[in-house]
C-alpha cells in the first residue's frame, strides 16, 4: 500500500472535474479570461470566511508578499525582518522590492518566529516591516509580535501561504488573517486551498490599502502616481478556487482528524511532534516531525520512502544558510540548528487510519531499531 504525500486524485475526483469543466466552458463561452465574476465572488466569500474586510486576488503568493511590501511603501535599502525558517519566497519578495532581509531567530520547538529574538533584532536594526510566517500551518505568536512591532513602529505582513484553515485561538473563532492589516496567502496546487495553477491573495482590513493593492496588481490603474505590475488572477483560477471554497472547511477538518490520529498513534514519540495545543490551531498543511539530527532525519526518510510512504524535509536550509542570502544579517542560531531535522509526514484530507497506522508503525520500528543500537531519543 502506497501512502502518498499529496493526493490530487482524490481532491480532483470525477464530481469535482464535472463541476470545474462546467465553469471552464462558461468562461470560454463568455470570453471572460481575467478578473471575471468568479474573482469578485471568491474575494467576497473568502474575506467573509476569514473575517476580514477585503480580499484581493493576485497571481501567486510571492506576488502577494511583494505587493503588500510595496503597498506599505517598502523601498530600496529598507530593512525587513523574517524568521529563519520559511520558504525562500518570503526572502525573495523582500529582495525583489529592493529591501534587505534581516533574520529573526525561531523557537526551537516550533520553527516559528521567536518573540524574544524579534525584540532584540528590533532594538538592534531599524526594521520598517516584519513578516512573521505561519510555517507548516502552525500559527505564529502574533499578539507578541504585534506588541513588539508597535513599540518600534514596525509594519506587519503575515505570510499565511501555508495557513488557510489555521486559527489564532483554540476556540477557532478567529481564522488566521481575521481583522489584520495585511495577510498573504498562496493557492499553489499543493496548498490546503488550491488553484489548478498559480494564484494568491491578500487580506486587509483597510479600504485605502485595498484600493492601492487593486491598482498595484493591475499596472497602477485607477491611480495617477503608482507604478504597478501585472499580477491579476486568471478567471479560470478564480472559478476553481471559488468552487473549492464550498468544500474547504470540511477538508481542513479532515486534515485535523488526520493530525489527531498521528498524535494517537505516535504518542511514544510525542516530543518529536508539534505540541498538542496546535491540534485546534494549525491548518495542518504539513505534519512536521522534529528529529534529533540531520542524519536521523535522512535515515528515517530513507526508511519511509522504502516502505512507499511519501515524506519530505522542510526545510533543509535556514534562510541564513541559503547561499543567495549569505550577505544578510540578524539572529540565526536556532534556525540553523533546526534546519534539515524536520521531516514532514503524509498529510492529505483523504488519509485513512490504516495508512496512518502504516506510517506510525514504520516510524516506531525505526526508533526501536535505533534504541537497540543504543541511540537516545533526545529532541
Ligand atoms: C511560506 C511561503 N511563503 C510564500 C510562498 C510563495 O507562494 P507561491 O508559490 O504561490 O508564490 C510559499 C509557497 O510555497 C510559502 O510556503
Amino acid at each position: 500500500m502506497v501512502v502518498p504525500f499529496y493526493d490530487f486524485k482524490s481532491l480532483h475526483n470525477h464530481a469535482f472535474q464535472q463541476l470545474a469543466k462546467e465553469r471552464i466552458s462558461k468562461i470560454l463561452e463568455d470570453n471572460s479570461f481575467v478578473e471575471g465574476e468568479f474573482n469578485t465572488k471568491f474575494e467576497k466569500d473568502f474575506s467573509s470566511m476569514q473575517k476580514n474586510n477585503h480580499c484581493l486576488l493576485v497571481a501567486n503568493g510571492t506576488d502577494a508578499l511583494e505587493i503588500s511590501l510595496r503597498a506599505i511603501g517598502i523601498k530600496e535599502g529598507d530593512l525587513v525582518g523574517l524568521p529563519g525558517i520559511t520558504f525562500f519566497a518570503t526572502a525573495e519578495a523582500i529582495i525583489n522590492v529592493g529591501a534587505k532581509p534581516v533574520f529573526i531567530d525561531v523557537s526551537p520547538s516550533t520553527g516559528l518566529i521567536c518573540p524574544k529574538s524579534f525584540s532584540r533584532v528590533a532594538s538592534n536594526y531599524s526594521l520598517k516591516a516584519v513578516i512573521p510566517v505561519h510555517i507548516y500551518g502552525l500559527p505564529a505568536p502574533i499578539s507578541e509580535v504585534e506588541e513588539i512591532a508597535k513599540l518600534h513602529n514596525i509594519s506587519i505582513i503575515e505570510d499565511a501561504a501555508q495557513a488557510f484553515g489555521a486559527f489564532y485561538d483554540k476556540e477557532r473563532s478567529f481564522p488566521v488573517g481575521s481583522g489584520k492589516n495585511l495577510v498573504t496567502f498562496s493557492f499553489y496546487p499543493t496548498k490546503n486551498l488550491s488553484a489548478i495553477g498559480d494564484a494568491g491573495a491578500i487580506l486587509t482590513n483597510c479600504s485605502d490599502m485595498a484600493e492601492k493593492i487593486k491598482s498595484l496588481r493591475n499596472h497602477g490603474r485607477g491611480s495617477t502616481d503608482l507604478v504597478g505590475r501585472n499580477s491579476r488572477c486568471d478567471h479560470l483560477q478564480a472559478a476553481v478556487l471559488h468552487l473549492k471554497l464550498q468544500n474547504a472547511e470540511k477538508l481542513n477538518d479532515q486534515r485535523k482528524n488526520v493530525a489527531k490520529l498521528y498524535y494517537k498513534h505516535l504518542s511514544e514519540i510525542s516530543n518529536a511532534l508539534p505540541e498538542e495545543k496546535f491540534l485546534e490551531l494549525s491548518s495542518w498543511h504539513l505534519f512536521p516531525l522534529k528529529l534529533e539530527s540531520v542524519e536521523v532525519r535522512k535515515s528515517l526518510q530513507k526508511r519511509l520512502q522504502e516502505a512507499d510512504i511519501g515524506c519530505a524535509p522542510y526545510y533543509e536550509k535556514s534562510m541564513s544558510q541559503e547561499p543567495a542570502l549569505k550577505n544578510f544579517h540578524g539572529e540565526r542560531e536556532n534556525a540553523e540548528k533546526l534546519a534539515g531535522r524536520v521531516l514532514c509526514l503524509p498529510m492529505t484530507p483523504f488519509l485513512d487510519e490504516k495508512s496512518i497506522l502504516k506510517v506510525a508503525d514504520n516510524i516506531k520500528m525505526f526508533f526501536e531499531t535505533k534504541i537497540k543500537e543504543n541511540f537516545q531519543l533526545k529532541i
